[in-house]
């Protein structure tokens, strides 16, 4: 196997407010990016790292990286391409990037920076062992409702029902993939002009089979100010953790 990581950081945090963009926000001193390459270059199986920056900062990201120690003089290659308008086209110009030799692509976005390296090396597994699309999941904590549009707006909106929670679960990242289906996937998507919030939806779109593997807690995104808030938090326990 020849993987490498594709990492999303091209997005603005317009739900985590206002600031620098998100990626390059802060998380005990060190950017939510840096702490996310970290995490992947931790796992043995990943042998490149592309990190796909906001357009007009490739040369930002590229110096940010590099001051960290996280710009691939040691560990992985890590090369710095210039993203787009979503986190699809983003990932589709990650993908394009990618040397010949590469068969397994592990996706994963830059606001997922506590992921557990156990959480990589796991996914990266079942993609070697046969699977060709592998997402990281757990369990929903909440019920969830669907809903219809309200009558007019400002009026409550209507609950339609109540899906088993026993049968959902809420997906993270890294998603992993043959490269082959996932490059076929994203280059469909794109003449069609389909839109999934995530990799495995368009692989699901396509008819391809997606599976599972445990997820884990920490790997939740930063999305709100207040996962920002457990993420210091989280970081906090295990330097705590490391000093003993
Ligand atoms: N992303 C990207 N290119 C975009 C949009 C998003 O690379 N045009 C990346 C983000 O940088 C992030 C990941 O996709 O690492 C997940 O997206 P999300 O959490 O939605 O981040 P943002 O789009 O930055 O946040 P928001 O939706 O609140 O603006
Ligand atoms: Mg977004």
């Amino acid at each position: 196997m020849n993987a490498a990581a594709v990492v999303p950081a091209a997005g603005r945090g317009e739900r985590l407010g206002p600031g620098a963009p998100k990626a390059l926000r802060e998380l005990g001193g060190v950017p939510l990016l840096v702490h996310a390459v970290r995490a992947l270059a931790r796992s043995r199986a990943v042998t490149l790292v592309v990190v796909v920056a906001p357009a007009d900062g490739v040369a930002r990201v590229r110096a940010l990286l590099d001051s960290h120690g996280a710009g691939g003089d040691e560990g992985p290659e890590v090369l710095v391409v210039p993203g787009g308008d979503t986190r699809q086209e983003s990932v589709r110009l990650g993908l394009a990037a990618l040397p010949p030799e590469v068969d397994v692509v592990l996706v994963h976005d830059a606001a997922r920076p506590l992921v557990p390296v156990d959480v990589v090396d796991a996914v990266a597994r079942a993609v070697d062992e046969g699977a060709s699309a592998v997402v990281p999941a757990v369990p929903l904590a909440d019920t969830v409702k669907q809903v219809g549009p309200a009558a007019a707006p400002g009026l409550p909106e209507p609950v339609l029902g109540t899906p088993d929670r026993s049968t959902l679960r809420a997906v993270q990242t890294p998603q992993g993939f043959r490269r082959d289906l996932l490059l076929s996937v994203h280059e469909k998507a794109l003449r069609e002009a389909v839109d999934a919030t995530d990799d495995a939806g368009l692989v699901e779109r396509y008819g391809g089979q997606v599976v599972l593997v445990p997820g884990h807690e920490e790997a939740f995104k930063v999305t709100r100010p207040l996962d920002l808030v457990l993420a210091e938090a989280v970081l906090a326990r295990r330097r705590a953790n490391d000093e003993f």
